[in-house]
């Protein structure tokens, strides 16, 4: 049986209910782009709501951490994994956390106890060392010089606010070599196999710890990392669960493994990241802009690394490669197998488009690299808007010349060009070509209306429940118990374009959030906002908590129609409209 059924049979063995993985494109958290962990679908979950399935989970999450995207390459980093993960809602806490990670590994996996170690809270200024956590280790048979206060490497949250506590890790020892009696995490003989976070507090945005409605576990396990440890290998990308990838890449190639790993593995990885990407029910497509350009960086990364393997990049290698990887994965994720024409469609019209001008790019990235020339802004920028470089390839390319590439002048020439064919952007450039694009901003704004539309045609006790939003069209998710009826669907269109063209004011302001909440802001996740927080009121028809951006007036929205009215899930009924 593979990890993952032992995994989840596992923990339900041990009362769990297994959960769906969410989307990778967070549904209802526009502060990340992608998930990073198995708890972050489940943020309002541990800030106190009730769990419709209850308080002890067990899921495989798909994540992913694109700060690693250019580490690919190596023998251990993905951009895409599956995290495992186990979590209490206020139920068990330290104890059992411990019990069953420490069963599940030496009993279920049967990994020797002598190759186990932990780190647990040291203790700072603010919280004591964690002795309860040291004694159940000591308890169950890690001896004392296998288990490593540290301080700042056990406390765990995911970014700066929200559901955090300390932490235990797990270490594995991972080599040949004899193993030492004395555990030393900085030693990367030992690599990190599982973390248990004991979320105990709410971190707000001045910095201070405040406790939870309740006293949670969130525990995650990455699946790559100890498959390949179970299988024995020190490349994640011999292990079986990339083996039929990488022989199908040999293949095509006509390359062996050996010798063009590189290459290879960040093919691999690519194409089984973007296949995730353009098969999740967000509809993400390579754009310029946020998810979508993390698609399309990835896409035709693959593809220049395909080139490089010789490869004839117009022919299908990226559907067969890609129809592995649906094969492997649609059983946990139905999506894959219900989205796979979309998928393989979005890897062939990005190949198509970016193949034209590969070659091309690539002589005049030689032609301005001549003689040793690091990269100025204006060639970076050339490469960029006329052969479709992401900026971060061009850097790739420098990088294997020992050239560098002028990244700040770079930004200032897309910044204006941004500007001069205002098309992107409300001005901000965070780390590669992300953004808010102007059509972006008028859907948020729309949302507000929508949501006050419906609360007046369908009863004030509607609610947001969802959102998501691209270039393209806005999808809200509502509670309501019924399908809209036609008249419903007009009266809401009407209301909306009546706001629309009374050109009302958005404005915003900060506020403490009691008084926010008592002045009636609607807002979606109370317990996930800060203390301080930001409502954005339209007129006098619409206040809400949100981090925005906004319009500033209704009257830069144009005209709102809805295209689509369906059911999204029991009670939940999800509108997808445009902006004309
Ligand atoms: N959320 C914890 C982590 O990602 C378990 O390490």
């Amino acid at each position: 049986m593979n990890l993952k059924d032992l995994y989840l049979d596992f923990f339900e063995s041990k009362g769990h209910k297994r959960i769906p993985s969410a989307p990778v494109v967070p549904e209802n958290d526009p502060s990340v782009l992608f998930n990073t962990a198995g708890m972050q679908p489940l943020i309002p979950y541990l800030m106190g709501q009730p769990h419709p399935y209850g308080k002890r989970l067990c899921s495989v999450q798909k994540c992913m951490r694109t700060v690693d995207l250019d580490e690919v390459g190596d023998k251990t980093h993905h951009t895409f994994f599956e995290m495992l993960g186990n979590w209490s809602l206020g139920d068990y806490f330290k104890t059992e956390s411990i019990e069953w990670s420490f069963e599940f590994l030496t009993k279920v996996l049967k990994i020797p106890t002598k190759r186990l170690a932990v780190t647990v809270f040291a203790g700072n200024e603010l919280l004591p060392f964690d002795q309860e956590t040291h004694d159940k280790w000591l308890s169950l048979g890690i001896s004392e010089d296998r288990i490593a206060p540290t301080k700042d490497d056990n406390f765990w949250i995911a970014g700066e606010v929200g559901p955090c506590g300390t932490d235990s890790e797990i270490f594995y020892f991972r080599s040949d070599d004899e193993i030492p009696d004395k555990f030393d995490p900085e030693d990367d003989r030992w690599v990190e196999i599982w973390n248990n976070v004991f979320m105990q507090y709410n971190k707000t945005i001045d910095n201070k710890l405040t406790d939870l409605p309740n006293k949670n576990v969130d525990t995650g396990m990455g699946v790559e990392r100890v498959v390949a440890i179970l299988e024995g290998v020190n490349d994640n990308y011999l292990s079986s669960i990339w083996k039929d990838v990488i022989d199908k890449i040999c293949e095509i190639s006509n390359l062996s493994y050996e010798g063009n790993e590189y290459s290879m593995r960040i093919v691999a990885d690519h194409i089984r990241t973007a296949v995730f990407i353009a098969s999740d029910p967000s509809g993400i497509k390579p754009s310029n802009t946020d998810q979508g350009y993390i698609l399309r960086r990835l896409i035709r990364r693959a593809i220049r690394h395909a080139k490089q393997l010789n490869i004839d990049i117009n022919s299908n290698w990226e559907e067969e490669i890609a129809k592995i990887i649906i094969d492997k994965y649609k059983k946990y994720y139905t999506e894959l197998d219900e989205n796979a024409s979309v998928a393989l469609n979005v890897l062939k019209d990005e190949k198509n488009k970016f193949s034209r001008t590969l070659e091309k790019g690539l002589r005049e990235f030689e032609k301005v690299s001549r003689n040793n020339k690091d990269i100025d802004a204006t060639d970076a920028f050339h490469l960029y808007d006329t052969y479709g470089f992401p900026i971060e390839l061009t850097e790739e390319l420098a990088k294997e010349k020992g050239l560098k590439v002028d990244i700040e002048g770079f930004k200032i020439k897309f910044k204006e060009h941004q500007e001069l064919s205002r098309t992107a952007s409300a001005g901000k450039f965070k780390g590669g070509l992300a953004g808010n694009s102007e059509i972006e901003t008028k859907y948020h704004t729309a949302t507000h209306l929508l949501n006050a539309a419906l609360k007046i045609v369908v009863g004030p006790d509607t609610h947001q429940r969802g959102s998501n939003i691209t270039s393209e069209r806005m999808r809200f998710d509502f509670n309501c118990d019924h399908k809209l009826t036609d008249e419903e669907k007009n009266r809401v269109e009407e209301l909306v374009n009546k706001w629309i063209d009374e050109r009302l004011d958005v404005t915003v302001t900060k506020m403490k959030k009691e008084d926010a909440l008592k002045s009636g802001a609607e807002c979606m996740f109370i317990e996930k906002y800060p203390d301080i927080v930001t409502v954005y009121s339209i007129g006098d028809i619409s206040k809400e908590l949100c981090g925005g951006p906004h319009v500033k007036n209704t009257s830069e929205l144009g005209h709102f129609k809805i295209k689509k009215e369906e059911a999204s899930s029991a009670g939940i009924r999800r509108i997808k409209a445009i902006l004309q």
